[in-house]
């Protein structure tokens, strides 16, 4: 296990706009653990603005850059020196369930000055993330996150040609400075989410990278907004895709739509070969004009040999759904500004317009709001699970399963198709329905909740069981 220091820097070397980072505090103690701090941190989100102060791992956000060999183990410290309890989750990784990080359900939160060990293989090659599980909206929101990517044990993408590119969107106010006051909004938990209004890359303001033309390069892409889904056009500069949420595609394809949806907490993995003197840039389209955040300069004249020279990625380990023997557990989904409210409950009791405020409960799962007491449904080892989901909001969300990934089988309302990939995280729009279907093969108590964080605190969370 690695700390990936010069890889995930290299970022800045060319950008004209970037913020130098601080230097990472860490240490990989005698033992072999890597020690990840949670610590409050100055930063600055904006060209020439004042920093901000941010909670992070290690002193940045995103946090170190964990790298694994697949198969390899993961050991960290985490050390919390925030005034609030934290947890370390690790998002997308089929883990120990006691590994998972959600306080409540699989370990009792870190206090500050407490530590907590985590010791877990990464069993799936990929681009994976970790992040706070505790008060998830604020915490991640803050800033605590970091990459964590696990390397395929044959020869990819050098270092050089594999970057990892972590992309938030912050609300900043006049000053440039994260804008505290507005956490927690009740407008943002019962409509989209909190959503940003600058986005940095690595925690840099705009930067640059330079690629050289003719050559293969991955570009790992990690959404960490909070709720925000990124409205990206890879066409525009002839990216394929590798791998969504770490899982790589039997073959590279190229995006059928556009703009193409990377919803929070997803990952896709772009191959790019860059053409001799075409500069590009990775752009948001939500607004009115494209808003490069991100800008690519192109050098060298080289040509690259053709697809014979992009490094093939093999398919991880997956156990294949088992359609015809399947368990199917209907999902609706329900609340939410202009949606349903009628029959939810919290706590085991109505959730009425009063109750709704005070609680800040304000979406439900199959009629109940957050985290009941009782979970969703309990399978069998090896069991294929389906879960039917319906949205019956006005909103879309990113719904999001522990400890397993899914094939998505089936989705009605939608124009998108993508074939039957993995993920673990899934976008599911207003008035659609998606049927998911993945083995329970991971034994344990695992949530399943919409990550837009906000959305996932005010009720759209739930859990299963894996005996
Ligand atoms: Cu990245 Cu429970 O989530
Ligand atoms: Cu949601």
């Amino acid at each position: 296990m690695k700390i990936n220091r010069r890889d995930f820097f290299r970022l800045g070397a060319g950008a004209t706009a970037a913020t130098v980072l601080a230097p990472y505090h860490f240490a990989l103690a005698d033992d072999g653990f890597l020690e990840i701090r949670a610590v409050k941190a100055a930063q600055s989100l904006y060209p020439d603005s004042p920093t901000s102060t941010l909670w992070t791992y290690n002193g940045t956000a995103p946090g170190p850059e964990i790298r694994v060999k697949q198969g390899e183990r993961v050991r960290v410290r985490f050390i919390n020196e925030l005034e609030e309890p934290s947890s370390i989750h690790w998002h997308g990784i089929r883990i120990d369930n006691a590994m998972d990080g959600v306080p409540g359900l699989t370990q009792e939160a870190v206090k500050p000055g407490e530590r907590f060990e985590y010791d877990f293989v990464a069993p799936d090659a990929g681009t994976y993330w970790y992040h706070a599980h505790n008060k998830s909206w604020s915490q991640v929101g803050r800033g605590l996150y970091g990459p964590l990517i696990v390397e395929e044990p044959y020869p990819t993408f050098d270092a050089e040609h594999d970057m990892t590119l972590v992309i938030d969107d912050w609300l900043l106010n006049q000053n440039g400075q994260f804008d505290e006051g507005s956490m927690g909004m009740m407008m943002d938990w019962s409509h989209g989410g909190r959503l940003g209004n600058w986005i940095t890359v690595n925690g840099i303001s705009h930067p640059e990278l330079t690629l050289k033309a003719g050559e293969a390069y991955r570009l790992r892409l990690i959404n960490v907004c909070n709720a925000r889904t990124l409205e990206l056009d890879p066409n525009r500069f002839d990216a394929k895709i590798l791998a969504f949420d770490g899982q790589p595609l039997p073959e590279p394809i190229a995006m059928p739509y556009e703009p193409y949806l990377l919803s929070s907490a997803q990952r896709v993995d772009l191959l790019v070969i860059p053409k001799q003197g075409q500069d590009f840039a990775l752009e948001e389209l939500s607004g009115n004009s494209p808003f490069p955040f991100l800008t690519f300069r192109v050098t060298g004249t080289g040509t690259g040999t053709g697809p014979a020279m992009v490094p093939k990625l093999t398919p991880n380990p997956l156990a294949e759904p088992d359609l015809a023997q399947a368990t199917v557990h209907p999902l609706l989904i329900t609340g939410g500004a202009m949606g349903r409210f009628d029959g939810i409950t919290y706590q085991g009791k109505p959730l009425g317009r009063a109750s709704m405020m005070q609680s800040r409960q304000f979406w439900a799962f199959n009629g109940v709001a957050n985290l009941p007491e009782q979970q969703f449904f309990t399978a069998k080892r090896g069991e294929t699970v389906i879960i039917e989901m319906v949205n019956d909001t006005a909103w879309p969300h990113a719904m999001h399963v522990h400890g397993h990934h899914f094939r998505i089988e089936e989705r009605e309302g939608s124009t998108i198709d993508e074939g039957r990939p993995w993920k673990d995280t899934f976008l599911i729009g207003p008035s659609q329905t998606t049927k998911i279907a993945f083995v329970a093969d991971n034994p344990g108590k695992w949530l399943l909740h919409c990550h837009m964080l906000e959305h996932a605190a005010a009720g759209m969370t739930t859990w299963f069981e894996v005996v």
